[in-house]
């Protein structure tokens, strides 16, 4: 946090030239991709999950036509939407049985650690602890951590929502194969708009159907 706290004031500063700007730029994502692989190594996920949300997030905005400053945010936003995992207890957070309520509750707590851990990087854009808080709000309020609706949950939100879930079923965990992707669209579209935003479920239909070997 310190590094990326350092790096947004030289760039204020205007201290640097657009080289040493992309050169540090590249370095900065690079450590905060240390840190999302770091934190998916300790969950059940595959280690590149932080990555491909990222990588499938930015496509999905540019689907919907969106502008690099934002692209940018949200690249990070979702490299990091799961950093509040970092104040989970490995027992709770590998627990191999059924969680407990109260277990339960702390696993979603991972949204709020996120969110508070992110908004103390004073130059961060809003949005990008706004992705860690609701990555798991859904349109009717049956979400978590705070039964967010529609109208009350930001575009950073509503994307990384459907994109974690997505990404999630797809990937071969530890207790089960990868869903086919089919199934898994079929599911998101079913559960919009009751759920999920349906423009950013079409936007991610199309983006997965072009992706290269599918
Ligand atoms: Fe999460």
């Amino acid at each position: 946090m310190e590094v990326i706290e350092l790096f947004s004031s030289l760039i204020s500063n205007k201290l640097m030239n657009s080289k040493i700007y992309e050169d540090l730029s590249s370095t900065i994502k690079g450590i905060i991709l240390a840190v999302a692989t770091a934190i998916d190594l300790r969950d059940n996920y595959t280690h590149t999950h932080s990555k491909n949300v990222s990588n499938l997030s930015v496509k999905i905005g540019k689907e919907l036509g969106f502008n690099d400053s934002f692209l940018e945010e949200l690249e990070i936003a979702a490299l990091l939407h799961d950093v509040g995992k970092i104040g989970i207890p490995d027992e709770i957070l590998n627990k191999p049985s059924r969680l407990t309520d109260d277990e339960y509750k702390i696993i979603q707590s991972h949204t709020i650690i996120g969110a508070k851990l992110l908004s103390e990087i004073d130059f961060l854009s809003k949005n990008i602890p706004l992705g860690a808080l609701e990555h798991h709000e859904k349109l009717d309020g049956t979400g978590y951590p705070y039964n967010k609706k529609d109208g009350e949950i930001s575009l950073f939100g509503k994307i990384l929502a459907v994109v974690d879930i997505y990404d999630a079923l797809t990937a071969k965990r530890i207790y089960k194969e990868p869903w086919p992707k089919e199934k898994v669209l079929k599911i998101l579209k079913e559960d919009c708009p009751k759920k999920f935003d349906c423009e950013i479920v079409r936007a991610l239909e199309k983006c997965v159907s072009i992706q290269k070997g599918d």
